[in-house]
């Protein structure tokens, strides 16, 4: 199995792009007394989550990110108020604005990321496909160029 993976990365694996990336909708309960949306495992994210964090009292002007992960998978929710993120393939940006808490933003490995413009009070709220691994990250913009062009 281990082989056959590998083979398949080598051989038949493109090349990750922004257009993997998309905001996916998240099941939304309307009650009167409020409102609860629900994530599922597979159903809502195609991958299981291992691990939640959120960021929050983020400063103003402040952005978070400058990284690319080579293997884990997010889904970014806006839990509340906005933010932005700026996707980049190592050819092509584009940046989304995530503003509900009924909508997500799903990150595919080998794709830098930068968030900024994070509104008073916003919670930003990260479903990953892993445990923290300091060693999936790609912190060096030039690293992460070379890496796009000699693998995903
Ligand atoms: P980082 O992922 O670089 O944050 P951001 O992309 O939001 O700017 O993480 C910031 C610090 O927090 C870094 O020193 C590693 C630590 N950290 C953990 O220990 N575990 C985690 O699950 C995460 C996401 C970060």
């Amino acid at each position: 199995m281990y082989m056959i993976t590998n083979y398949l990365k080598k051989h038949y694996m493109k090349k990750s792009t922004i257009y993997d990336c998309s905001i996916l909708e998240i099941d939304k309960h309307h009650h009167e007394k409020g409102n609860i949306s629900v994530v599922e495992n597979g159903k809502t994210v195609p991958f299981n989550v291992k691990r939640v964090y959120y960021l929050y009292d983020v400063p103003g002007g402040e952005s978070r990110g400058g990284h690319a992960h080579k293997e884990l998978q997010q889904f970014i929710v806006a839990a509340s108020g906005s933010f932005d993120v700026t996707l980049d393939d190592g050819e092509l940006k584009r940046t989304f604005t995530i503003n509900r808490p009924y909508r997500g933003l799903l990150v595919v490995p080998g794709i830098w990321r930068e968030l900024d413009n994070f509104s008073s009070g916003s919670v930003c709220l990260v479903l990953a496909s892993s445990e923290y691994s300091a060693d999936d990250y790609i912190r060096d913009y030039e690293e992460f160029k070379a890496y796009k062009k000699n693998n995903q």
